[in-house]
């Protein structure tokens, strides 16, 4: 990763805050509304994209991102919900795959025969897999497990604009895709990646697990901002 410029992205304010703080030489940059910071940490040149929340706003961040800084590395990164009782706040996801959970297809119904959507199956998008950068995975893999003490796994982020709380959704929706949990960006995020032919990588920290009863905890994405700083200043990147 030497010499490379890396493109990190977070949604939310919370969840780039700790990054534009470490920035030096910081200098913001707003297109189309999308804010983008630019810096160095220990001379990795850097570019911090608040992509705000959803989908169709991480599409379009990862697009512009892509197309004003040439980033070689895109890496989303944030909160996420876990998708499996097994799984803990502060737990970490590093997505090897990511697949858009929110994608369906439906049986015909008539005016009045209601909805059941544990009839419905993943469509044509619902199916396609996005892949993570195996190099990434791996050097993740490596530095988490080395550097952080609760459970690192590796896996499929589920992608998609809905916050799921209902407890026979959540584990229908897991049946279908094996998904470990559900964020609401890393799909565009992957997409727009491999269109461009750029190496990306989703990563996640468990903010909160519906089926187990552990509430949303946003701060839980300074610890895996942290920790993204201390992978950067250690590591020979
Ligand atoms: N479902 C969907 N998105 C979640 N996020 C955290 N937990 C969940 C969840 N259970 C993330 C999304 C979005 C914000 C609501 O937090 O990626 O940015």
């Amino acid at each position: 990763m030497k010499h490379k410029t890396i493109l990190i992205q977070g949604a939310m304010d919370i969840e780039v805050k700790y990054f534009i703080h470490q920035l030096e030489n910081m200098q913001k940059h707003i297109i189309a509304g999308y804010e983008f910071y630019t810096g160095y940490i220990h001379s990795l040149k850097i570019i911090i994209s608040k992509t705000l929340v959803g989908v169709v706003n991480a599409t379009t961040a990862t697009t512009i991102g892509i197309m004003t800084f040439h980033p070689d590395i895109v890496i989303n990164q944030g909160i996420a919900g876990a998708h499996k009782a097994t799984l803990h706040i502060g737990d970490i996801v590093i997505g090897e795959k990511c697949c858009n959970i929110n994608a369906f297809s439906m049986p015909t119904k008539q005016e009045g025969c209601s909805s059941n959507p544990f009839e419905w199956e993943p469509n044509k998008r619902g199916k396609e897999i996005q892949v993570g950068n195996t190099i990434l995975v791996n050097i993740f893999q490596d530095f988490f497990k080395s550097n952080y003490e609760k459970v690192i796994y590796t896996g499929i982020l589920g992608s998609g604009d809905v916050f799921n709380r209902e407890f026979d959704r959540i584990t229908w929706l897991q049946k279908q895709f094996n998904h470990l949990c559900e964020d609401m960006e890393s799909i565009g995020t992957y997409s727009v990646c491999k269109q461009f032919q750029i190496p990306c990588i989703g990563i996640r920290i468990i903010s909160n697990n519906e089926l187990i009863n552990e509430q949303l905890d946003k701060e839980q994405s300074i610890t895996l901002q942290k920790l993204f700083i201390e992978f950067l200043q250690n590591k020979t990147v």
